[in-house]
């Protein structure tokens, strides 16, 4: 076993696409719940994830009725994973802060979860959503709280060989999400923490661990203004 290594986010990514589901991993777990108590009506729609990573999230839309299911991701493993998870839905390799190979209002729900975490310009990623995103649409965003980023703590894993990999992070506090959504005419419909003790009877004592009013979340949900 080595000492911590840093790599690019995408060859981070890379090599923690096999293992990425399987891993016990507290964010990851409180992302996929915030997601399951959010209140959409998704059948016959279009959904588009901003880094969708091994798919796990466009499954979860596919089960709420979603018809059409896009994604795309810096990762080319993650992408690998996604793609066997379904071959119907549409998935390319793509940068969130660049120009996205997308018709305008091509989709009727956008998400962004856990990855903008990985962004340090909000901004441009924004914008695109803005774009892409149907009258009468939503984007949620579901992130690593800014209490906890602000702290230095981002993503990371136990590589095979027990190396703890880290990637480049970039907290982002209330002022920047406020001044992100504004620019790209974004509305706030909702805002919510989600703390250790929103997170279900299911939680691992790895989530209560911080205390049961500790914030692990935050989840936005947006209209075109
Ligand atoms: C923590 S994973 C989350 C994956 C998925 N959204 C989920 O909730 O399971 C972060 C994902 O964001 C992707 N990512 C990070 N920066 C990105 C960028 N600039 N453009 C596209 N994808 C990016 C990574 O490759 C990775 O798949």
């Amino acid at each position: 076993m080595s000492g911590p290594v840093t790599l690019s986010v995408a060859a981070a990514y890379d090599l923690w696409a096999l293992d990425y589901d399987g891993f016990d991993n507290p964010m990851v777990f409180a992302a996929a719940h915030a997601l399951s108590q959010a209140s959409l009506s998704l059948t016959q729609k279009t959904c588009l994830e901003f880094g969708c990573g091994t798919g796990r999230n466009l499954a979860a839309l596919a089960a709420r009725g979603a018809t059409r299911l896009v994604g795309f991701d810096l990762s080319s493993a993650m992408l690998v994973q996604a793609t066997k998870r379904d071959t119907s839905w549409t998935l390319f390799q793509a940068d969130v802060s660049a120009a996205i190979a997308l018709p305008d209002q091509s989709a009727d729900f956008i998400l962004f979860s856990l990855t903008l975490e990985h962004v340090a310009e909000l901004k441009s990623p924004l914008r695109e959503a803005r774009r892409l995103l149907r009258a009468g649409g939503t984007i949620k965003i579901i992130e690593i709280h800014p209490f906890m980023s602000l702290q230095g703590i981002s993503a990371h894993f136990k590589a095979k060989d027990g190396t703890e990999v880290t990637m480049p992070a970039f907290a982002h506090p209330f002022q920047d999400w406020m001044a992100g959504f504004t620019e790209a005419g974004l509305r706030v419909d909702g805002l919510k923490e989600w703390r250790a003790c929103d997170l279900g009877p299911d939680a691992a004592p790895k989530i209560l661990r911080r205390g049961p009013d500790w914030p692990w979340l935050v989840d936005w949900t947006l209209s075109p203004a």
